[in-house]
């Protein structure tokens, strides 16, 4: 969906609509400072990335609301952001819905769902021309904070972290999905990570890192109020 940066629009980041005037992305992918919103796009309903497509809109974003703490326990940390939609918002409809909150925080041993316009391969240094998806079981944190997983890195796996992947490669999101969702299904669709980090992309034993979205309600739902918004 999000896109962003410079004055010919490229693909930027992921991100996810929790309400008509609120998106979800990483922190990460607002890093230039300073920020300029008048050039930062938000595309909702995108499917193919260089085509007009159907149920696709163009956003611009009024406000950007990085986490306070962004960087504060290591350069990935609290990599998280809430965007505040132009005023009109997200109408949505068969093909635009937002996606809830998580409801609880512990979702190791599920098979969630990744997608973006991401690279497809570590060194290709394209985009996917149409949203692809990946499943992907999430990690308990003893496995990935093994040695041979992701415990000898420079950013320790925090409990505000979430690891997603297959630990014998193949399956990752990569450059160009950041931001975007991790969603995992029971009963309703809930968005329980933001593609924040790897090493590399879906190499052995190297898991997705994601922001963990359930640490992060309380200041979701703060945030969205000061924004003057609400969510269900
Ligand atoms: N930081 C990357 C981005 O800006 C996404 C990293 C996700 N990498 C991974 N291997 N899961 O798009």
């Amino acid at each position: 969906m999000l896109d962003a940066d410079r004055l010919t629009f490229e693909h930027h980041c992921g991100g996810a609509v929790i309400a008509e005037r609120l998106v979800l992305s990483a922190a990460h992918c607002f890093d230039k400072q300073p920020l300029q919103l008048d050039h930062v796009r938000l595309l909702v309903g995108e499917h193919r990335l260089k085509m007009q497509d159907k149920h696709e809109n163009r956003f611009l974003a009024e406000k950007v609301v990085p986490h306070p703490e962004f960087r504060k326990n290591g350069p990935h940390s609290n990599d998280i952001a809430v965007i505040l939609v132009s005023r009109s918002g997200v109408q949505f409809n068969s093909h635009v819905r937002p996606i809830c909150l998580p409801d609880k925080a512990d979702t190791a041993g599920r098979w969630c769902a990744v997608s973006g316009w991401g690279y497809q391969a570590e060194a290709t240094e394209n985009f996917a021309p149409v949203l692809r998806a990946a499943a992907v079981p999430v990690l308990d944190q003893t496995t990935c904070r093994k040695e041979k997983v992701l415990g000898g890195c420079q950013q320790t796996i925090l409990d505000s972290m979430l690891c997603a992947g297959i630990l014998s490669g193949g399956v990752d999101a990569c450059k160009g999905d950041s931001g975007g969702p991790l969603a995992c299904y029971s009963n309703r669709w809930q968005l329980h990570g933001v593609v924040s980090w790897g090493s590399g992309c879906a190499r052995r034993a190297r898991p997705g890192v994601y922001t963990r979205v359930a640490s992060y309600v309380d200041w979701i739902k703060s945030t969205a109020n000061s924004l003057g918004q609400r969510i269900y």
